[in-house]
């Protein structure tokens, strides 16, 4: 696996752990000795791998060295993503890219992106934001952006504000500031459900600190979502 290839491999140690003893208890309990032991050795043998498409680690490549000062700039680049990923058939109509930007100069590069790939990789959870901010953790070995390098802060640009699950993956994140381009209504409009995501949901999300800024270039997000809603497959759930 290279570097390129911008792998995100989960070693499922703790987690499986944890499942594997707590299915280890049921299992022993319901099941015989030789189940138990097969699904404690499945469970530990489990990884998770998400492969980003190669176009998106060209983009990503092409851009890295790249300076970013305006919000129009940084939104921009999570709408071709999700305009590039409607084009190439590689996912939903969703993209996002994460900034690392300079506390002094305000000067941002791009740090980490995201597509949707959900259907591809028959995995709900794969959202473009909840891509772009597993590799940025990755990427800084820490569970949180917030103060994880010195001078620097994160934000995280979508094409399209972030359904109830992103929303709360943008909360722990730990960026500093979120941009939407397209409207909660436009992703709607072609039939995809956002979930319980109010207005007030954006208030906590300042009143924690975090920068919020909405309906950026929306016009060029919800073009992306009108494009993909006239052939491409509308999944929920
Ligand atoms: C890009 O779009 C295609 C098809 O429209 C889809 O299969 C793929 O998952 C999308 N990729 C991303 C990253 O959204
Ligand atoms: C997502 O789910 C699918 C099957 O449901 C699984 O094969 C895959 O490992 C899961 N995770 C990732 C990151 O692909
Ligand atoms: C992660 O970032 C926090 C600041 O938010 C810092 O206190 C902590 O030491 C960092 N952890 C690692 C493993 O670098
Ligand atoms: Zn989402």
């Amino acid at each position: 696996m290279t570097r390129e290839s911008l792998p995100l491999v989960f070693a499922a140690g703790a987690v499986s752990a944890a499942i594997a003893t707590v299915f280890a208890y049921r299992w022993k309990l319901n099941s015989s000795e030789t189940e138990c032991v097969e699904m404690v050795f499945l469970l530990s043998a489990m990884k998770l791998i998400i492969n980003l498409p190669q176009w998106l680690v060209s983009l990503y490549n092409t851009n890295k060295d790249r300076e970013f000062s305006t919000d129009d700039e940084m939104i921009s680049m999570a709408v071709a993503i999700a305009s590039q990923n409607v084009s190439e058939g590689s996912g939903g109509p969703f993209g996002c890219a994460i900034f690392e930007r300079d506390i002094q100069t305000g000067k941002a590069t791009i740090f980490s992106v995201g597509a949707n790939r959900v259907v591809p990789l028959t995995n709900s959870t794969l959202h473009a934001e909840m891509i772009a901010i597993q590799f940025a953790q990755k990427k800084l070995k820490n569970f949180s952006m917030k103060g994880a390098k010195e001078g620097k802060e994160y934000v995280l640009c979508t094409s399209c504000e972030p359904c109830c699950m992103c929303l709360g993956g943008t909360m722990w994140s730990g960026v500093s500031e979120l941009i939407c381009s397209a409207a909660k209504d436009d992703a709607e409009k072609i039939g995809f459900i956002e979930g319980p995501v109010f207005p007030e949901s954006y208030k906590q999300l300042e009143e924690m600190g975090m920068k919020v800024k909405r309906e950026v270039k929306r016009k060029e997000g919800a073009a992306v979502l009108e494009k993909y809603g006239q052939t491409g497959v509308i999944y929920n759930g």
